[in-house]
């Protein structure tokens, strides 16, 4: 059971154990292998379609101890304030921007997510696009739908001894380069933090020199104040003439007006672009760009980690991240709570979990506290952030319902939990 302090009271008895909370709800239709993973740790799912908005949302949760949701549905603090059972939310997607992650941490609520999942589906297709950029397939394929048989060879390259740029080497970008070299290209790359060059890649000193020196280059970096306008007519024309551009990262990074003018003028021989500074929400929205309508440039809808494969291992990574919070108190990569990686529970031991506001002297309360009532501490366990603190204690099994009251007590605690 957990209590979260200043909301109603639980509605289950406060000995519980929360180990095998049931009220588990997903919604948007998150892939199968989340209920699925779930089910592994004895954790029963309930899956819902669609989203909810948040006033047809809060009126749901009055019992709710864990809600998977995607990038739809918005969990905001009325939301929150409406779900007193609420341990953990699982975003199945990359982004938490749709919650209110601060006020879920203040409230001793986990917030997961899935950042790397869908890496090798944005991999994979940078690596389709520099293959068809260099072969003008789009535009050949287009040619054929209305019957025209352009059987021609100019302008139409292998990759192989081509050389690659990569602006950003994270995770997506240093895939990018494993899969490029193995189709033969030589590839040189661009990140403001020290990267591990895998391979054969070259890190080169700046920006520039990997516009000036590649045959194509891919944006593999986030979005940031830094990143803003980060290719824009003077990153353009230092490009060598006939070059590719690729973006698959964010929509503000690459100038997209100045991309259409260096294709018209030939100065790029083609781009391809996932993103957009403005995206429509639905199929329906409308969708206008510089770039429609110019030859060998591939426009796809923000599609570059939509693969069912990088669904299902969200799910799943999602899943277990949550399966590990409710059964263990694991609060690792959570994004709004301090992370603790902890030990799996000894059968002969009760493990205390316990939120408080990140002040002086909570520590020597519970401490007195289990003292007072005999309780034998075996291990303990904190992480902190500015706000919030996060103790486990596993203890001998004798009294912890007697200081479970006491530690609900103590004026700074915000949630506690017990497993046994
Ligand atoms: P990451 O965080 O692993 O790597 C980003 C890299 O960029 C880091 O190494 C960082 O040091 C570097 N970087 C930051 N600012 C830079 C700058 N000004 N110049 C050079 N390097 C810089 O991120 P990851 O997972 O590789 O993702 C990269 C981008 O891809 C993100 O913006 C993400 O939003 C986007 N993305 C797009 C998807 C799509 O559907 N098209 C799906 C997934 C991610």
């Amino acid at each position: 059971m957990s209590a979260t302090k200043g909301s109603p009271a639980p509605a289950q008895p406060p000995t519980g154990d929360d180990s095998n909370a049931a009220d588990i709800l997903l919604l948007e239709g998150i892939h199968a292998a989340a209920a699925a993973t779930m089910s592994e740790f004895g954790l029963e799912a309930t899956r819902r379609d669609g989203g909810l908005d948040p006033a047809a949302l809060a009126p749901q949760l009055g019992r709710t101890r864990i809600l998977g949701i995607r990038s739809k549905t918005r969990v905001t603090p009325p939301v929150l304030a409406a779900a007193p059972e609420l341990l953990a939310i699982g975003c199945f997607c990359i982004g938490t921007n749709q919650v209110d992650v601060a006020e879920a941490g203040r409230r001793g609520i986990a917030v997961f997510n899935s950042p790397f999942s869908n890496t090798r589906s944005v991999a994979e297709l940078t690596i389709a696009e520099i293959i068809c950029l260099h072969r003008r397939l789009t535009d050949k394929s287009m040619s054929l739908h209305r019957s025209r048989w352009d059987k021609s060879a100019a302008h139409a390259h292998e990759v192989r001894g081509r050389t690659l740029g990569i602006v950003g080497y994270g995770h997506i970008g240093s895939q990018v380069s494993v899969l490029a070299e193995a189709l033969g290209m030589r590839v040189v790359y661009h990140d403001i933090a020290a990267k591990l060059p895998l391979g054969n890649a070259q890190s080169m000193n700046d920006l520039h020199e990997v516009l000036a020196g590649a045959d194509v280059v891919t944006i593999h970096v986030p979005e940031t104040p830094s990143t803003r306008g980060l290719i824009g007519p003077a990153e353009i024309a230092r490009m060598r003439p006939g070059a590719f551009l690729i973006n698959n990262a964010r929509g503000t990074v690459v100038d997209l007006d100045a991309v259409a003018d260096a294709v018209r003028r030939g100065h790029l021989g083609g781009a391809a672009s996932d993103v957009y500074p403005a995206e429509p929400a639905t199929a329906q929205g409308d969708f206008t760009c510089p770039l429609t309508g110019l030859p060998n440039v591939i426009l796809t809808p923000h599609i570059g980690g939509s693969t069912e494969e990088a669904q299902a291992n969200i799910a799943r990574e999602v899943a277990i991240k949550i399966a590990r919070f409710i059964q263990h108190g694991t609060t690792t990569s959570a994004v709004n709570v301090p992370e603790v990686e902890l030990p799996h529970r000894q059968p002969d031991q009760h493990r205390i979990l316990h939120f408080h506001r990140n002040v002086p002297g909570v520590l020597s309360k519970m401490h007195g506290l289990l003292a007072e009532n005999d309780v034998n501490i075996n291990a303990e366990y904190l992480q902190s952030n500015a706000e919030v603190s996060y103790v486990i204690l596993d203890v001998d099994p004798h009294h912890v319902e007697d200081v479970r009251a006491g530690l609900e007590a103590i004026p700074e605690t915000i949630r506690v939990r017990t497993l046994r």
